[in-house]
């Protein structure tokens, strides 16, 4: 099989105008998800070459990982250094990634241990490097592995913080290896980066998204058309910065992204209750969601019947918080920067100046919105104000150049 890929296939980098990516694989039983991950970057274009530890080998063979990436596979640094002697992979590769990075990985990593040809390259790559670990909570929360987490963070790696749920058994808590699509993301915005420094790194955000729900009845509630789209791509892009990020999701289908720690609510006193939470240590809060300002003033227990031949109860409403002007008021930290989003129908430009000095925030996201326009799409435009009198326009485009932009003027702003 080895011979057949080295003869057949052009070598690792020889390649001229793929991006090199470098998989290190290391001994953890998330090593099976590698394999989806190194499927979706091959897929979209990538050169990979595959470094397993020799512990990672036990979960998934060398025959698989040179299958999938259609190259050798080598563990050890004297393993076919007539071809790609082990200085080279390191040196070449436009970006390391290592999933899953067990705790042992990451302290070999943080002190420059090179007993392997992974942590050999580690220490020879001059690229972005993006660590994704997956162990049990108890290896993840220990002092160590913190330690080793925030000095490999401060040298410029982009770690991402694993998610939480099931392990290895039927324990379930944080230490899972996010899903390799979400992986893949990350990826994929640190390679759009290049070689610029991850900017948010040791930095905790938090993000609201989506569109909150107040309740009726057990069965119907008032709601808005919120997707949820423009807060996960600003939690996506916040974590391929490097940022630590809470996510506090209000109704939202989408899949968690990796290096978020999703929170979710339902109505918009469940937000409030979630962000000021989150908030008390943050670095910047950025309220993406869409808050229904009023909430129905009677919950009906069971539901509401029509009566024959009556006209309808109106139903009376009570306001909401407006949780954007408080942790603007009041801020967590000094320091914090906090970003609120603006829909509006008519003079956009106007109504957001006005809201922005009445939320008091630092950066205000305007859209237009209407008919097939902002919700739910896949593209936005807005304009950002600053209350420093800025005025960023954002042109028609993808959410995630929204979200990379808002990121821009929110480290800008960072103490
Ligand atoms: N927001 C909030 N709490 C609310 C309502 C809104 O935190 N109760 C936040 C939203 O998350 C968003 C910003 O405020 O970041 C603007 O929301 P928008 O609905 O446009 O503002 P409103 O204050 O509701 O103004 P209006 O409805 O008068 O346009």
């Amino acid at each position: 099989m080895e011979s057949y890929v080295a003869e057949v296939l052009p070598r690792w980098g020889e390649t001229v105008d793929k991006p090199k990516v470098v998989l290190g694989v290391s001994g953890g039983i998330a090593a099976y998800k590698a394999c989806e991950l190194l499927r979706r970057l091959t897929e979209s274009g990538h050169d990979v070459r595959v470094v397993p530890t020799a512990s990672a080998l036990r979960f998934v063979g060398a025959a698989t990982w040179s299958a999938l990436s259609g190259h050798p596979v080598s563990t050890e640094v004297w393993d076919d250094v007539h071809e790609v002697p082990h200085v080279r992979i390191g040196q070449s590769a436009d970006l390391v990634v290592v999933a899953p990075a067990t705790a042992d990985m990451l302290a070999k990593a943080a002190h420059g241990l090179a007993d392997d040809l992974l942590t050999n390259t580690l220490l020879t790559a001059r690229c972005p490097v993006v660590l994704a670990p997956a162990m049990h909570t108890e290896m993840w929360e220990h002092p160590a592995t913190q330690e080793n987490v925030a000095t490999l963070r401060r040298r410029g790696a982009v770690v991402i913080e694993p998610a939480v749920g099931r392990l290895t058994g039927v324990d379930t808590g944080k230490g899972r290896l996010p899903e390799p699509a979400e992986i893949f993301e990350v990826c994929r915005r640190v390679l759009a980066r290049g070689a610029t420094e991850p900017d948010l790194a040791g930095r905790h955000v938090v993000v609201s998204a989506g569109g909150t729900r107040e309740p009726l009845d057990p069965v119907r509630f008032l709601g808005n058309r919120s997707s949820g789209k423009q807060g996960y791509a600003l939690a996506r892009t916040a974590a391929a910065r490097g940022a630590r990020v809470t996510l506090i999701a209000a109704n939202t289908t989408l899949p968690d992204p990796a290096g978020a720690d999703v929170v979710p609510v339902g109505t918009a006193v469940q937000l409030r209750e979630a962000v000021l939470k989150a908030a008390a240590d943050a670095d910047a809060v950025v309220m993406a969601a869409a808050v229904a300002d009023f909430r129905p003033a009677v919950y009906a227990a069971g539901k509401i019947k029509k009566k024959d031949e009556q006209d309808p109860d109106p139903i009376a409403l009570v306001r909401n918080p407006d949780i954007l002007a408080e942790i603007s008021a009041d801020r967590a930290r000094p320091g914090q920067v906090v970003v609120g989003f603006a829909a509006e129908t008519d003079d956009v430009l106007a109504n957001g100046r006005k809201k922005l000095a009445r939320k008091g925030c630092d950066l205000l996201v305007v859209n237009e919105v209407g008919e097939r326009k902002t919700f739910g799409a896949e593209e936005n435009e807005a304009v950002v104000l600053g209350a420093d009198g800025t005025e960023t326009p954002v042109p028609h485009g993808p959410k995630e150049a929204l979200a990379e932009t808002v990121w821009d003027l929110v480290a800008q702003r960072l103490p």
